[in-house]
């Protein structure tokens, strides 16, 4: 995507086959648009009537002579007083989305500025609506059968009626650094279980650390065994296909600088083991890789932006089928931190393979841990697709983690993690069953987690219900991978990082 920015004056002239002005909800429940674009309001008797405020509501019209050929008034959903981030995200992406629709490749936007977002949050936030609006996932399509390519804008530029030019530039860069590492999660997400195989997501993992500057460190089955992490391997044995344990390193800080860790669960295909999942809409379960795509997207942001902190990604990365050597209802593992698991249920795999790797983050000493997960269906009965279930033990963590959900767009919202729920994963034969049974089973898997982080600070995002979908209700996205967390991470390691 190439974008630019320019200043209001001489919007009139601006040579462009569509202009968009954002429509705001006004002190008498009318229409307001941006001052400087008042001279393109073209006023008919009716406008009032089908002009609206309310989000992605459009109303287009033509022009003659110079300047704009079309504009397209788009509502925001808000007033200026309470405009945020979110809303300019939506607003951007409605944009890109009227833009395809009219078939044009060139689009300009006026961005809407409130006291309310600060300095230069408003371009910043267009900037990612722009580009997580732009992303397709079509490396698997050849063409065939489709009538019509679909329309791709290429270039869009934002107008801004404030700000310092070169505050203005690198706050539009960082918004598409940001966009651009969401975007990579979701197309690693969407990649199907027989592309993005463990194999190919540690193939993946060494192509970014190269491209961006990253310490790699993919380790196979031989290296996991000489690590101890049996769980790991344990959850793989049912497959043909190889697990890894992805390390990517970005050193920011000072070499004993202790560091931030995120950790992200990479399951590219989870059937459930013998522990068989149902049919119907098993092909969703090649998005049980989403915590790992976003924690190597959220990576790549971060060496781009030049955190100056010690921050290291690992994703553990295995498939859960039920092959002729797959692990047993009952079977106990002895896993990397010594503590022996019961493995009650195959289906809850997830936890298996992130309590090594949240063994091996611990014992790099670092500052807070955050970890993120397709992790249980009981999220999804909880909270919808409306809010990440926030887990933790550090309330000081939960509460960062929370503000920078909310800054970025992605909500959090938090659930107890109060010692009564440990009982429900004693064991008879080991030191902790897998599950804890149907009550509370976000947090009980949660409370599992928490027996490797140990004192760490540590936050657990549960994200099956938010990191993918049908794509409807946010302009921004599509029917797919959604990217969750990425935004959140890379906003939360950024803050630490001031
Ligand atoms: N990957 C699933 C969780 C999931 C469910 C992700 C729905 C996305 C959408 C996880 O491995 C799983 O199967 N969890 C089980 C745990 C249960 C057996 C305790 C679940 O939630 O049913
Ligand atoms: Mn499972
Ligand atoms: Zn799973």
């Amino acid at each position: 995507m190439d974008l630019r920015l320019q200043s209001a004056e001489g919007l009139e002239a601006l040579s462009t086959p569509l202009l968009a002005v954002p429509v705001l909800k006004g002190d008498d429940d009318l229409a307001i648009t941006p001052g400087e674009a008042d001279g393109l309001v073209v006023r008919s008797p009716g406008w009032e009537g089908d002009l609206s405020w309310r989000a992605g509501r459009r109303v287009s019209v033509y022009r003659s002579g110079d300047g704009p050929a079309r504009v397209v008034y788009i509502g925001v959903g808000k007033g200026l007083d309470e405009l945020d981030a979110e809303a300019v995200r939506r607003y951007a992406g409605s944009v890109i989305r009227a833009a395809e629709e009219m078939r044009v490749g060139t689009v300009a936007l006026l961005v809407p500025e409130s006291a309310a977002l600060h300095g230069t949050a408003a371009h910043r936030a267009a900037a990612e609506g722009i580009v997580l609006a732009s992303w397709r996932f079509r490396e698997l399509k050849t063409g065939v059968g489709e009538e019509e390519a679909p329309s791709a804008v290429t270039a869009a530029t934002l107008i801004a009626l404030s700000g310092d030019p070169s505050a203005l530039a690198s706050s539009v860069e960082e918004g598409r650094i940001v966009a651009e590492a969401e975007n990579l999660a979701r197309t690693l997400q969407s990649r199907p279980g027989n592309v993005a195989t463990p194999t190919a997501l540690g193939m993946v993992a060494l192509q970014l650390a190269e491209e961006h500057g990253l310490r790699a460190d993919v380790l196979g089955p031989d290296r996991l065994a000489e690590e101890r992490m049996n769980a790991i391997l344990a959850v793989s044995q049912g497959s043909a296909q190889e697990p890894r344990l992805i390390v990517l390193s970005h050193d920011g800080g000072g070499p004993q600088d202790p560091p931030l860790i995120l950790v992200g669960k990479g399951l590219t295909f989870d059937a459930g083991g013998i522990s068989l999942k149902p049919a119907s809409g098993m092909e969703d379960m090649k998005f049980d890789m989403s915590g790992g795509a976003a924690v190597l997207a959220a990576m790549t942001a971060v060496a781009r932006l030049g955190v100056p902190r010690n921050v290291v990604g690992i994703v553990p990365s295995s498939e859960n089928l039920l092959g002729a050597s797959a692990i047993k209802p009952g079977d106990v593992i002895r896993t990397r931190a010594g503590i022996t698991v019961e493995v009650v249920n195959t289906d809850a795999e997830g936890r298996l393979i992130l309590c090594d790797a949240l063994d091996y983050a611990v014992e790099q000493k670092p500052e807070a841990i955050v970890d993120c997960a397709t992790l249980t269906g009981a999220v999804v009965i909880g909270l919808g697709h409306q809010a990440i279930g926030l887990l933790g033990t550090n309330p000081a963590l939960v509460d960062e983690v929370r503000e920078a959900g909310a800054a970025a767009g992605e909500r959090c919202w938090e659930l107890p993690l109060w010692p009564e729920y440990r009982k429900q994963l004693e064991s008879e034969t080991a030191d902790v069953k897998n599950v804890g049974g149907r009550p509370a089973g976000t947090i009980t898997a949660a409370t599992f987690l928490r027996e490797f982080v140990k004192e760490v600070p540590w936050a657990h995002l549960d994200i099956a219900g938010t990191a993918y979908g049908d794509g409807n209700d946010v302009p921004y996205r599509r029917k797919g991978g959604y990217g969750v967390p990425t935004r959140l991470l890379v906003e939360w390691v950024r803050r630490r990082g001031e």
